[in-house]
């Protein structure tokens, strides 16, 4: 019978494949193993929404390293010439993969079936996906943030508990060794319990200057660079601390990519975008879409279809995002942070400390250069760049070997496809899979900081959405535990 089953399962999908053996009450004649190992077989069926740069790496991942477990059968998206580009990719690996306007999505669902459904579409549009797929009977996994408001924020989380679905955000942050070695330190109890943070991240002038090109310097479509970018950093100390923000105040502002700065270089003030620009010979944030082949047939040679400009000049007056942010966060734990996010930067990376009990944790990555769409690898470490050591409150600091990875987001990308696609992925004692709780926290804060801008207030979190619950976390030392008397010192 197992046998019958093996041969049926190939090509079955998993609903069809969990319906039959339910039918057939063949849970007990296979065994778990078993039904796992047919389960690997009827592959799981994913539709992708939103076909721009971020969505490669989940369909190519579909298409090769994992397509014994995974199906892609559908691709969305606002422009067709996008989604016709990936189509024809798929083709070209073998997968036929029918392509879907915007307006279409619900057809989608209904026409492909799929299990699963990839959110990977500008940030502001991803509830109105969300809520839609977890209606239509799937899950979803979305890219950062979550979503970019309050309000939106509530839909997703109702649509959640109203549908029993399930919502996972891809916080691949969390999956970067170094990173993942932090939290280890942090929960054996080496530095004890977190009272402060103080947390600095740098953009350069590559990378951060890209935001302000793209759809990203736009706040109605990113929520800025407080959620577009800094959830990622948000949800970092959620996580390392295990603990739930309770307030946040911010201040923000933009002062390098204007049109002030653009005549203080020299030119006489900002234009629509760089290829048309009478003066892009003379600007040092001129940037050729048409130089790189995957930029052009991404972005320029699908330009017609929705007039989207993926090079507009980096200091246009309508740009309404910040570009220097200063935020304080306090935990339910008793922590706070203090953190900074600036965004024309000499280097990339962070800097990061955690203030213990028993002692310090300083935690720093430098960057490589990146820019979206081109070669060059995102969150890419540059050699030598990552450092950590634990200084003890007396005595003298203790270097840490960092645990190191390969490839983007410092090999982080690599294991979170792991997490997301192996039927059975390894048992991770860092908990680093974020469901909505642990997506909706992180927005949340880079929420409340826009608030604060406008408002010059401190917001608390729980006047802007109503039940919330905590995420799963790891456990972390107790602010219970005896804290050891520092070894007296002899000043003399
Ligand atoms: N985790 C990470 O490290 C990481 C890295 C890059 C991007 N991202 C996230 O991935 C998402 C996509 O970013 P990207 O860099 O691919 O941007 P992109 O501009 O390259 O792609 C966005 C795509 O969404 C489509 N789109 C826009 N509005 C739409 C709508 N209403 N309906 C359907 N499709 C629509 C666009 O046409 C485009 O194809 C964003 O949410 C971003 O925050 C995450």
């Amino acid at each position: 019978m197992a046998d019958r089953l093996d041969r049926q399962g190939v090509g079955m999908d998993r609903r069809q494949f969990i319906k039959a053996v339910s039918a057939a009450g063949l849970g007990m004649a296979l065994g778990t193993t078993g039904i796992h190992a047919q389960m690997a077989r009827a592959r799981k069926r994913y539709a992708i929404v939103g076909t721009g740069a971020r969505h490669a790496m989940y369909r190519d991942a579909i298409l090769g390293q994992y397509k014994q477990y995974a199906q892609l059968v559908g691709l969305c998206d606002l422009n067709p010439g996008r989604a016709e580009l990936s189509r024809r990719i798929c083709k070209e690996a073998g997968e036929d993969v029918p392509t879907f306007r915007h307006t279409d999505f619900v057809q989608m669902i209904q026409q492909t079936k799929p299990d699963v459904v990839i959110v990977t579409t500008v940030d502001a549009t991803h509830d109105q996906y969300i809520v839609a797929a977890l209606e239509n009977g799937c899950d979803v996994i979305t890219e950062k943030p979550l979503t970019t408001t309050a309000q939106k924020c509530q839909r997703i989380l109702d649509a959640r508990k109203r549908t029993g679905r399930k919502v996972r955000v891809t916080f691949n942050y969390r999956y970067s060794p170094p990173r993942t070695q932090v939290k280890e330190i942090l929960s054996s109890g080496q530095i004890g319990q977190v009272l402060s943070v103080d947390f600095h991240w740098l953009l350069n002038t590559h990378h951060g200057a890209d935001y302000f090109r793209r759809w990203h310097s736009n706040k109605a479509s990113s929520g800025g660079l407080m959620v577009h970018k800094a959830s990622h950093h948000f949800d970092l100390v959620n996580w390392w601390l295990s603990a739930i923000p309770v307030s946040v105040f911010a201040t923000g502002k933009r002062d390098f990519y204007s049109p002030d700065m653009a005549r203080r270089m020299g030119l006489s003030g900002p234009h629509e975008r760089c290829s048309t620009c009478p003066e892009k010979d003379r600007c040092g944030f001129f940037f050729d879409l048409s130089a790189s082949p995957n930029l052009k047939a991404l972005y320029l040679d699908q330009e017609h279809h929705d007039g989207y400009f993926r090079d507009q000049c980096v200091f246009r007056p309508e740009i309404d995002i910040e570009d220097i942010m200063n935020v304080i966060v306090q935990y339910d734990n008793g922590a706070t942070l203090s953190y900074t996010l600036n965004a024309f930067n000499a280097w990339e990376g962070y800097m990061i400390a955690f203030n213990g009990t028993k002692g310090r944790l300083e935690h720093s990555i430098v960057e490589q250069i990146y820019v979206s769409g081109t070669q060059t690898i995102q969150g890419g470490i540059a050699s030598g760049g990552v450092s950590t050591r634990i200084i003890p409150l007396r005595g003298p600091a203790q270097e840490i070997e960092p645990w190191a990875g390969v490839g983007s987001h410092g090999g982080g990308d690599k294991l979170l496809l792991d997490d997301i696609f192996l039927p059975e992925p390894p048992v991770d004692k860092y908990l680093r899979a974020a469901d909505e709780r642990g997506g909706a926290w992180a927005a949340l804060v880079g929420i409340a900081a826009n608030i604060c801008f406008k408002t010059g207030q401190p917001v608390r979190l729980q006047d802007l959405v109503h039940g919330l619950g905590r995420p799963d976390y790891p456990a972390m030392p107790s602010k219970d535990e005896p804290v050891p008397m520092p070894t007296r010192s002899n000043m003399g």
